[in-house]
């Protein structure tokens, strides 16, 4: 198969990136529908989750011990290998979804409403923020489906929540490289969680599907994150950012220890580095949305 689009990394000038973000803006209005500020949700995305919650699926064998997730998911408390590798998956998603969580709570907080947003950055980014929140809904009932119902959102350690408090707070040309390899490694961790889900999940086919199911709705919306967050950024900050790769993978990976125990984490870098579209499926590819300097027509 040829090669459709180019790297993720591909340099692009700033008339490039300011059509980018019109033709973004289109997409993100059409994807998720209004913005529903005080619930920080949008409409299309909301009436997405209610389809499922509406007609639920469950394990035909309940999980062997529960216990074991709630002991181990907000910290591990166990030796990792010690656990079954159905426990490890949840508690790990779990811990991502929370850096996920926490990250966005703070930046919610400090960038303007949408009423108050003067720019389309502005406006796209309230957006964007609000998506996330609907991951972490989305990664509740991915928990939810497996039978765990009594899961807590809980705040990281007191510096670690400072740390994501300050983050958004720090100048955008600071900001952007961090922010855009953020948001690659969710789509690196997403891809390389699906056929985890299809390994440990092989005898439940129904939750396998469902689970499948809600992570591509988060899937989509990241990838259509990776290259929106990339649009920020010039080409001296996307050289910068493919040098982040490797040591922020490193270092986000290596606070979650289920995260070792379960992938391939030199792969995962190799991933972020080597990312260009080309490996995604076709269902994904016709829903989310790809910087037209990624796409090889152009
Ligand atoms: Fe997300
Ligand atoms: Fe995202």
């Amino acid at each position: 198969m040829s090669a459709n689009y180019h790297s993720i990394f591909t340099p692009a000038n700033y008339q490039q990136r300011l059509e980018n973000f019109d033709d973004y803006w289109v997409f993100t209005q059409q994807h998720g529908g209004e913005l529903l500020e005080s619930d920080k949700d949008l409409t299309k995305k909301k009436a997405l989750l209610a389809d499922f919650k509406a007609n639920p699926v469950q394990l035909r064998t309940p999980l062997k011990d529960p216990d074991a997730f709630y002991r181990n998911y907000v910290e591990m408390q166990e030796d990792p290998k010690s656990l079954d590798k159905m426990t490890l998956l949840l508690t790990g998603m779990y811990k991502f979804a929370r850096h996920e969580w926490v990250g966005i709570k703070g930046a919610w907080e400090f960038a303007p409403s949408m009423a108050d947003a003067n720019s389309l950055e502005d406006r796209i980014s309230r957006i964007h923020l609000a998506e996330e929140f609907c991951h972490v809904r989305l990664f509740d009932e991915m928990l939810k489906t497996c039978g765990l119902d009594k899961v807590e959102w809980v705040p990281l350690s007191p510096w670690k929540e400072k740390v994501y408090e300050f983050f958004p707070k720090l100048p955008s040309i600071i900001l952007n490289s961090p922010a855009f390899v953020t948001e690659l490694m969710g789509v690196t961790f997403y891809l390389h969680l699906y056929p985890l889900i299809d390994e440990v999940f092989a005898e439940e086919p129904e939750v396998c599907t469902r689970l499948k199911a809600l992570l591509d709705e988060i899937t989509i919306d990241e990838i259509a994150h990776v290259g929106q967050r990339r649009n920020f950024i010039n080409p001296i900050g996307m050289k910068v950012s493919k040098k982040l790769v490797k040591p922020f993978y490193t270092m986000f990976f290596n606070d979650i220890p289920e995260i070792g125990a379960l992938f391939n984490i030199p792969q995962m870098i190799a991933d972020g580095q080597n990312f260009d579209f080309n490996q995604l499926p076709e269902y994904m590819l016709a829903r989310t949305w790809i910087p037209s300097y990624c796409q090889a027509a152009n």
